[in-house]
């Protein structure tokens, strides 16, 4: 019994008197280690009678137990103190300025999308914006898709698993949807832009499988073709801050608009670098027309009464052709020396009448 007052008072003034992890470890080793004093005791209880063994195996257990509730409450108290100091010496005075080599810099595609809202709200768009995760109906139905269509197709959808009953859910295929989203919650007239991310099971150079696009809508009355190229037009001239651009409006198939166009503009290649404006060749950069009938229809709007266009363009690689950026991958690889590279200060947000980029 001595023993056992002993060794647990001894124990505990060296658990007490531990002071720091390591020294802790080497008092819980010598008294509940394999080779320890407590384990020790243990052992002798297969020795014992069993009468004995039923009055000492609780005090023993109980010992047991003790030191090793005091090893386990100092070690909390110690490891608090090792963190308490180790933040003591990790201040950070959040007023200094920053170190110039640790400067963030804005992703381009963010400096892109930023250039590009400056120019639209200039024309009087707001920004508008809608979910990534979308319903079957906003990005497809809607929009004039109908069932099986064969353009559905042609997104490469990623289907979300629908539970059962619900509805079908995928990653947005373009932005859109977020026409229908601003078109059955806002009265027309209406100018808004929306920029986001969409998704496209496709991976190569030149295609990610999350990408950026920024969509426009314009819905007002006797709104025509002529509104439509004479916005992007400007949009181009302003965007790639030139005095003048050729461009051509090429008939295509959108089951949303009618008609349908895509715009090329004119550029030449001198070496790796592209100039867009002039030039020898054609290059496409959105999608637009004007707004189909039924999509008005589907969102409660009489097409007879108000019309509009719309357009889709992709942003990533807008801000390739303006920066001169070769590969889209890197895009999405967050290399800091990358950024530092290619992208941009912070602090000068693009207007245009003080400067873009
Ligand atoms: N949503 C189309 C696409 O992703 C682009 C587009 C938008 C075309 C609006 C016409 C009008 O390809």
């Amino acid at each position: 019994m001595s023993d056992i007052q002993t060794i647990e008072s001894e124990a505990l003034k060296a658990i007490d008197g531990a002071s720091d992890l390591q020294s802790l470890d080497a008092v819980r080793v010598a008294e509940l280690g394999k080779k320890g004093r407590v384990s020790g005791l243990m052992k002798t209880l297969g020795k014992m009678s069993p009468k004995e063994r039923q009055e000492m195996g609780p005090k023993l257990n109980a010992l047991k137990n003790r030191v090793a509730d005091a090893v386990e409450a100092r070690k909390t108290t110690l490891e608090d103190a090792a963190l308490e100091a180790q933040l003591a010496t990790e201040t950070l005075d959040m007023t200094l300025p920053p170190k110039p080599e640790h400067v963030g810099a804005l992703h381009p595609v963010t400096q892109v999308f930023e250039e590009v809202a400056a120019i639209f709200g200039d024309m009087g768009f707001a920004v508008a914006e809608g979910p990534d995760i979308e319903d079957d109906w906003h990005n497809f139905t809607a929009l004039n898709f109908p069932e099986g269509h064969p353009a559905r197709e042609t997104h490469d959808t990623f289907f979300m698993e629908t539970p059962e009953g619900g509805d079908p859910k995928v990653l947005r295929t373009h932005t859109s949807p977020v026409q229908i989203r601003t078109m059955t919650s806002q009265k027309p007239p209406i100018r808004i832009l929306a920029p986001g991310r969409v998704y496209r099971n496709d991976w190569d150079a030149t295609h990610t499988p999350m990408f950026h696009q920024v969509e426009g809508l314009v819905i007002e009355k006797g709104i025509h073709m002529g509104h439509l190229k004479g916005c992007l037009v400007d949009f181009v001239k302003a965007f790639f801050e030139v005095d003048d651009v050729e461009a051509r409006f090429r008939p295509h198939f959108f089951p949303f608009t009618e008609p349908s166009a895509e715009m090329d503009v004119k550029y030449t290649k001198k070496g790796e670098t592209i100039e867009i404006g002039a030039g020898d060749r054609w290059m496409e950069i959105l999608g637009s027309g004007m707004v189909h009938p039924n999509v008005l229809r589907n969102c409660g709007i009489d097409p007879d009464e108000y019309q509009g266009f719309a357009f889709g363009m992709g942003i990533d690689r807008l801000a390739m052709l303006k920066y001169g950026m070769p590969d889209l991958r890197p895009y999405f690889e967050a290399d800091p020396a990358w950024t530092r590279h290619y992208g941009f200060k912070p602090w000068l947000t693009p207007s245009v009448s003080g400067g873009l980029s």
